[in-house]
């Protein structure tokens, strides 16, 4: 059973910049840097099942940063303990079905994944049986699922070691609460990292992101109030390593051109290019 090296994805992601430049615009190296580290985290998924959805994944226009950027900031913050060793009692927040917690527990940590509910992924998996799925017996961790809102989560405060969510705060009708929850429910010197888009524009965005212009200060100073940096606040930029609108237009013009006419409907503004935020942030004592 091959097990995620954590310390080499850190080093291996360190190296493609993932989460460790800020504030800026990538350039086309980080680019193909950021395709490398896709291509080894590809070949460390011994699970068919779960490759499947690693690959989907990495092909999505945001996805394709994201997954990348939370299992390395996960595997920095690993590393960097006094015991990397140990096992880590972690939680992925609004997991849905994807390969993030499978590959860390093939690094033998404990994962607890929330949902809503049991809600089909595209493919028609429900995340209870994926995350019982037979190829999670040959791991070292665990993988445990269960329903919840992240806006209440059902667990004491300071039960995990780190948290983490992917591409769903933005999806929920209070962001910065859910991140409140994410705080709550992590330990003091724990790691909390997420990834969501940003619209940037004033106001929420239907069904796309309520994370805008005006409520992302709010966030940023919920960090600020209960949280260390570790690392600097990222920002992916569409037309750069992503690009929403080439991706759209791509898969699907007829999908892009219907959302375009609702917009315009309903007086929101015109194919707003998301940004892409990533944080990585230590709970204060
Ligand atoms: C875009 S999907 C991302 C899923 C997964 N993290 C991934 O990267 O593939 C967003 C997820 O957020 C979940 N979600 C939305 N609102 C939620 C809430 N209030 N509580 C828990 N999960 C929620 C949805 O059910 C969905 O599975």
């Amino acid at each position: 059973m091959t097990r995620l090296n954590l310390s080499e994805l850190a080093a291996r992601s360190a190296a493609a910049g993932v989460g460790v430049s800020g504030f800026v615009s990538r350039q086309q190296a980080d680019a193909v840097a950021l395709k490398e580290l896709q291509d080894w985290l590809l070949g460390q998924c011994e699970s068919q099942y779960f490759l499947h959805y690693l690959r989907g994944g990495l092909q999505h226009w945001s996805r394709r940063w994201e997954y990348p950027y939370v299992l390395s900031q996960v595997a920095r913050w690993i590393s960097s303990r006094a015991d990397p060793a140990a096992p880590c009692t972690l939680f992925d927040n609004a997991c849905g079905v994807n390969a993030t917690a499978y590959l860390l527990a093939t690094a033998g940590h404990h994962l607890i994944g929330t949902d809503l509910g049991d809600q089909p992924s595209a493919e028609g998996d429900l995340p209870s049986s994926a995350w019982s799925h037979p190829d999670l017996a040959a791991v070292g961790g665990s993988l445990h699922f269960q329903t919840a809102d992240s806006l209440a989560l059902p667990f004491p405060d300071a039960h995990f070691d780190g948290s983490y969510s992917i591409s769903s705060l933005e999806h929920m009708p209070d962001p910065i609460q859910a991140v409140r929850e994410m705080i709550r429910v992590t330990r003091p010197g724990g790691l909390v990292t997420f990834t969501m888009d940003v619209a940037p524009c004033p106001s929420a965005v239907a069904d796309e992101s309520q994370v805008n212009r005006s409520n992302f200060a709010d966030l940023q100073a919920l960090l600020a109030s209960s949280t260390d940096f570790f690392s600097p606040p990222c920002f992916m930029i569409p037309d750069d390593a992503l690009s929403w609108r080439q991706d759209c237009r791509r898969s699907s013009g007829l999908r892009a051109a219907a959302g375009q006419l609702r917009r315009r409907l309903v007086g929101q503004p015109e194919t707003p290019d998301f940004h892409v935020f990533g944080g990585a942030y230590i709970k204060r004592s």
